[in-house]
């Protein structure tokens, strides 16, 4: 019963969507266990490129049935357009799984993330604007609309009319916002009731007997380690666990079941929205990662925040997840510096520290300690083995091997699933 867990390591956009694809064609189920929309994959196959946000990046590996599992929350608008968006261009998502206990992200949902960051002014998180946070919010306060509420009129009336109660009179006298009539968003969630109902199911039974019968199931995160609610830099995080354990609850899957846990790591660092970032550059190497590695948001379309490596957060991954692997990406990027600065502690008030202080405050006065490694000017996009890449390369994977707390076992050097280096396999 092979079940891997595919991870970011980082702040998102560490290359998920390329690893779960190239891993598709080999496994039977890939799984979204948390988050929603406010993810971004990208997957490039081939001269076709696809932006996935809700579905699972198997869904385009033919044998491979995505699932959105329980711990996910689905914007129906945005899964039905994402769905005719890859018919249209002749993927067949007709496989599709979706939990009924799965929250639905409602357009009260959205509209509460959008006031509620324009009231945080200067404090705010810089959210997607695409209803995580409030979703989540009423799933934990109990007044959350879940996929199976749609094929109970009555159920959902009541239940939209629970969640309206108090939002109303936050949007009408804190916001100074129109109310929202309750008949008008049953009016418009029932409509999806029937275009979703083919792929709403027990995802929970599905993934455990699958398990049962020895098929091999990848779990895919969204977001990355240090964007979880509970594990990253709070509150400048999205409202999930896109951590190793996230998996288990967002899924219904045991932990014993969890065979490897694989941490998506890019070659350098980047992070969208507001937040602590201690590797960050202003200056034109920022700018040189930002235009080379394409660091532009496939959600918000917002420019990504730039810096060099950090090992003190991948070896914080390393220990908040369990991680038994690094894939390592993007490092096609940094061909051409002369030097390259890779964090290894950091300088806290003169104090040399070693770990991700728990302390926010400490966090964010956190200064990196460089190292310099040298760099390579190699062209090494064609590079198919570790012993293709330029000596310098090879050292600096290594360090960061070393750095990182558990072995790199593949390498990503384009953003084609063949341009890859698999050192260990993970199957
Ligand atoms: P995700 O959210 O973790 O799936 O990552 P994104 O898709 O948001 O961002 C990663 C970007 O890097 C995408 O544009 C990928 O096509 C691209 N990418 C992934 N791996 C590599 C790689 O090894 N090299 C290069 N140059 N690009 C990559
Ligand atoms: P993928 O899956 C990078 C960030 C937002 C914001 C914070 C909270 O592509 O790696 P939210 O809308 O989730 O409440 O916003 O989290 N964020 C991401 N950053 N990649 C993502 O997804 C992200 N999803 C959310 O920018 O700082
Ligand atoms: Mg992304």
């Amino acid at each position: 019963m092979p079940a891997l867990v595919l991870l970011g390591a980082q702040w998102g956009d560490e290359g998920k969507g390329k690893a779960t694809d190239l891993l598709g064609g080999s496994v039977d189920y890939v799984v979204r266990y948390q988050g929603g929309n406010n993810a971004g994959h990208t997957v490039v196959v081939g001269d076709q490129k696809y932006a996935l946000h809700l579905l699972p990046s198997g869904i385009l590996s033919p044998g491979c049935t995505p699932v959105i599992g329980n711990g996910v929350v689905v914007d129906p608008s945005v899964l039905l357009s994402e769905l005719s968006g890859l018919n249209e261009r002749g993927v067949d998502t007709s496989k599709l799984l979706i939990s009924g206990n799965a929250h639905i992200i409602t357009p009260y949902n959205v509209t509460v993330d959008k006031v509620t960051e324009r009231f945080l002014g200067k404090r705010k998180i810089g959210t997607t604007g695409r209803g995580i946070g409030p979703t989540y919010a009423d799933k934990i306060n109990r007044v959350g609309i879940r996929v199976q509420d749609l094929y109970d009129e009555s159920i959902l009336t009541q239940k939209v009319e629970a969640a309206l109660d108090v939002k109303n009179q936050m949007l009408t006298k804190l916001y100074n916002r129109r109310a929202i009539a309750v008949e008008q968003v049953v009016e418009e969630l029932l409509v999806y009731a029937d275009k979703l109902a083919p792929y709403v199911a027990d995802t929970v039974l599905v993934l455990n007997e699958a398990l049962e019968q020895d098929k091999v199931v990848l779990f895919e995160g969204g977001q990355g380690t240090l964007l979880d609610i509970d594990h990253g830099t709070y509150p400048f995080v999205t409202s999930s666990n896109p951590t190793a354990g996230g998996a288990c609850t967002g899924a219904g899957v045991g932990p014993t079941k969890i065979s490897r846990v694989i941490g998506i790591l890019k070659a350098y660092t980047t992070r969208v929205g507001a937040g602590p970032f201690p590797t960050e550059l202003f200056d034109e190497d920022g700018e040189a990662l930002r235009r080379i590695g394409g660091e532009r948001g496939v959600t918000t379309g917002r420019d990504r925040r730039c810096g060099w490596f950090d090992a003190v957060i991948a070896r914080y991954a390393t220990r908040v997840n369990g991680l038994t692997d690094f894939f390592l990406t993007k490092l096609d990027v940094l061909t051409g510096w002369e030097q390259i600065p890779v964090c290894v502690a950091y300088e806290i008030d003169g104090r040399r520290v070693e770990e991700l202080p728990y302390s926010q405050t400490d966090f964010h006065h956190a200064k990196p300690v460089y190292e310099m490694l040298p760099g390579w000017s190699e062209d090494i996009s064609k590079a198919k083995s570790f012993s293709d890449l330029p000596k310098n390369a090879q050292a600096y994977v290594k360090a960061l091997e070393e750095m990182s707390g558990a072995p790199i076992s593949a390498i990503g050097v384009g953003p084609g699933r063949d341009e890859t280096i698999e050192i260990n396999s993970f199957l």
